[in-house]
């Protein structure tokens, strides 16, 4: 059991973010525990990312300005700011102290450099390990995230590699220095639900093992249910709700958290249904909701008509041992 009462490890205090004259987070408060999972939800340009990016110093890179605020994490060294260290100094907490899965794995994983080098660059840097040792390490990382073979898997480049291999890679590089702060930047939105539910559950297990804090960014609120403690609403910049993820769900008091709430399919809403079905969504529209399309049944599947597209027999091959794809026979119907 996490001990509720610990005090932050990372605490984001008054922070406001400018592009220019654009004000993109205003006034935001909040703060993570080790062990546990703090979810910030909000919609597309509600400054999630550039909230993560500001934490590790990175959104400067991309013209951001601190015009107020502070950043406190409790390090080795006690407590510092990180707003006000230099980026010499970030670099030696970035990737070691504090570590960021990006929403982007293929923006992130450089296209020249093999997994296992990626990996162990890291370890060389932060833990001063020889090339060799990095390597073997990097392998334990790549098996500890449940990517097969491990082995071959160093030798790899990122564009051989599958979206959730890349997205467990990223894990694997992130989790390289047992980061005491987690930052994952929508890592599981790009995936298929069984891959997603693997990743959560590998997250999960590495948070207990590590114990990490994890902040950890979504839309999705089957996601929010399923890993967080507490949570965090966003909505043009601003923090418009917080609290742990029961209440938080029980009792949403924005119209964006009902919003996103109202989007989770129920669980029966389909009994004795025999076609999909398409369910109105609920939209902002200024600072409330709106309805939008109708409850319409979907006759998807016409099995009479002869296909759209037929796939037969084929065979896709890569060259390497055991990569192959074998697709024998699909058919698209109409
Ligand atoms: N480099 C930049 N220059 C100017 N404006 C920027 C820059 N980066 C982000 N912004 C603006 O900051 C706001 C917040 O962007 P951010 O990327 O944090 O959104 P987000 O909540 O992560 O959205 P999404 O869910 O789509 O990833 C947006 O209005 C965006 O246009
Ligand atoms: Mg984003």
């Amino acid at each position: 059991m996490t001990d509720i009462s610990s005090s932050p490890i990372l605490t984001v205090e008054n922070l406001s973010v400018e592009f220019g004259h654009s004000r993109v987070i205003d006034n935001l408060n909040f703060s993570v525990i080790a062990g546990r999972t703090l979810a910030i939800v909000g919609e597309s340009g509600s400054g999630k990312s550039v909230t993560s990016q500001s934490i590790m110093r990175l959104a400067e890179s991309t013209g951001a300005s601190y015009p107020s605020g502070r950043i406190l994490f409790s390090g080795e060294q006690g407590e510092i700011d990180l707003l006000s260290q230099s980026q010499e100094a970030m670099r030696s907490i970035r990737g070691k102290d504090i570590a960021m899965i990006f929403q982007e794995p293929m923006t992130s994983l450089n296209p020249v450099f093999t997994i296992g080098d990626q990996i162990s660059e890291s370890l060389s840097l932060h833990k001063k390990l020889t090339k060799s040792a990095a390597l073997d390490e990097s392998m334990k990382l790549l098996k500890m995230v449940r990517l097969p073979d491990a082995e071959d898997m160093l030798n790899r480049y990122p564009h051989q590699l599958s979206g959730g291999m890349r997205q467990r890679v990223m894990i694997a590089m992130a989790l390289a220095c047992r980061p005491k702060v987690l930052i994952a930047d929508e890592p599981t939105t790009a995936l298929d639900v069984t891959i997603q539910a693997q990743i959560l559950t590998i997250l999960n297990d590495l948070q207990k093992e590590l114990n990490m804090a994890v902040i950890f960014i979504t839309h999705d609120m089957g996601v929010v249910a399923e890993i967080a403690d507490d949570v965090v609403v966003m909505w043009k910049g601003k923090k418009v709700e917080q609290g742990p993820v029961k209440e938080l769900f029980a009792n949403p008091q924005h119209p964006y958290t009902k919003a996103l709430l109202a989007a989770v399919p129920k669980l029966g809403s389909m009994a004795g249904e025999p076609f999909p079905k398409r369910f109105p969504i609920t939209v902002m529209d200024g600072e409330g909701t709106r309805l939008v399309g109708e409850e319409k049944t979907q006759a998807t599947a016409c099995y009479d008509k002869s296909p759209l597209l037929s796939v037969r027999d084929l065979v896709t091959r890569f060259d390497s041992k055991k990569a192959f794809l074998d697709v024998s026979l699909i058919e698209y119907m109409r």
